[in-house]
């Protein structure tokens, strides 16, 4: 629970995904924080204030002009009293309002008169998403510092498919702590890489060689360590997850453009190498796409591509304190880690079996143990963002450890 003694100030817009936002409450709830709420005309179409008040515990404001409420308090009062204001869900119309200053209503007002840093997550028909007032608003809101989560791609409500999904509520709440920072910071101050997702080796224009990784170990790891207070630098091949808030990420193809993002962001303290790269790439890439002849298939001369870990682990200069690799097998798991820990020079290697039925690729999921020159480290089986955080904070003692050496 990292949101203790936390007070959010969550703004429940009028439009489908308002029933998400029961479910933030719960989950701001879960890890510790309070939660008042302001609830918008249009918002109480879709969730009562009655369940909105049972869930928060709160007194649920909903109109700028009742006097009891301004008895009680103010709307300059409701929006500085919290730590952190969190617009969820944000329609097309609450976020016009607030790139254009306007503050015909509680939520509004209050939007206007913080003095704290806001974050919005916006779910609205795709066409909304995309028409270009909204996307002049998000870009305003981002220059004027708002925090802007999702929204993510997704069938809709309407039936419609694209980007207008409300974030989940454990996105969201994610986000909340990253940006209070709150919680230990074992690693403030300190520079964390972190390489992540598969990387694709193009054939011809249209096709190319790649593997099974959806990113979601890589940028769990990237979320705790900005939740332990790193300044993160995420190095992501093609996924179809959204960038994790509060972290700077660098989007990638291929395993050369990896290795060169990787060498500009350094120096660092750790590097933690989670990428599924691909070991080779097409020799010569066709500039055509290559068509079907009779001759037969084409035959593809294959070079292997750098080794990111390795390389990095084996530098003279600039090399990190901590480099970890991983080690994805489906037999012999820790011998293999053994041996890729010394092969490719890393400090420790995060072994885990991805065979047969383990559903770790693309799964929630992971057991893995930790190979070091001094032992083997087993953890059951838990949520990749479990894993994540005991990593980050395992990483966190072995830095400390070794730069009391
Ligand atoms: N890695 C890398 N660059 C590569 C290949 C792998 O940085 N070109 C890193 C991965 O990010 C991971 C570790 O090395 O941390 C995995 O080691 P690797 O030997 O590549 O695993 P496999 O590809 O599974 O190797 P093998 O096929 O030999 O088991």
């Amino acid at each position: 629970m990292s949101l203790i003694g936390k007070r959010v100030l969550l703004i429940i817009g009028g439009g489908i995904a308002a029933y998400k936002a029961l479910e933030l409450i719960r989950e701001i709830a879960k890890r510790g924080g309070a939660v008042r709420c302001i609830l918008t005309r249009a918002g109480a179409e879709f969730v009562t204030p009655l369940s909105v008040g049972s869930l928060s515990g709160e007194k649920v404001f909903t109109d700028l002009f009742s006097l009891t409420d301004e008895a009680e308090m103010g709307h300059i009062e409701l929006s500085r009293s919290a730590d952190i204001v969190v617009v969820a869900p944000a329609t097309a119309d609450l976020m016009a309002k607030m790139a254009h200053g306007l503050a015909n209503d509680l939520a509004s007002t209050s939007l206007l008169a913080t003095d704290k840093q806001v974050l919005v997550a916006p779910a609205m028909n795709v066409r909304m998403w995309q028409h270009a007032a909204t996307q002049r608003n998000l870009a305003t809101l981002q220059q004027d510092g708002v925090t802007v989560i999702g929204p993510n791609d997704g069938v809709m409500a309407c039936g419609e498919y694209g980007p207008g999904r409300m974030a989940e509520p454990s996105v969201i709440a994610d986000a909340i702590e990253t940006t209070l920072g709150s919680g230990s910071q074992p690693l403030h101050g300190r520079h964390i890489l972190v390489t992540s997702g598969p990387t694709h080796e193009p054939i011809d224009p249209v096709r190319y060689i790649a593997n099974r990784s959806s990113g979601k170990q890589g940028h769990a790891i990237a979320v705790a360590a900005a939740r332990a207070g790193a300044q993160v630098t995420l190095v992501s091949g093609p996924v179809a997850i959204p960038d994790p808030v509060g972290v700077t990420t660098v989007h990638v193809e291929t395993a050369a453009e990896m290795l060169a993002a990787v060498e500009r962001s350094l120096p660092a303290d750790i590097a933690v190498f989670c990428a599924a790269v691909a070991d080779w790439r097409v020799e010569a890439q066709s500039v055509d796409k290559l068509k079907k002849t009779e001759t037969g298939p084409p035959a593809l001369a294959l070079t292997p591509n750098p080794d990111i870990l390795s390389t990095i682990a084996h530098r003279t200069t600039d090399r990190p304190a901590l480099v970890i690799g991983f080690a994805a097998e489906t037999t012999h798991v820790l011998d293999y880690a053994r041996s890729k820990l010394d092969s490719k020079g890393c400090d420790l290697i995060i072994a885990n079996d991805v065979g047969g039925d383990s559903g770790v690729m693309g799964g929630d999921l992971n057991t893995v143990h930790l190979v070091s020159k001094t032992g083997v480290d087993s953890w059951p089986r838990l949520s990749k963002a479990e894993v994540a955080e005991r990593l980050v904070a395992d990483f966190a003692v072995r830095l400390d450890a070794g730069s009391r050496k």
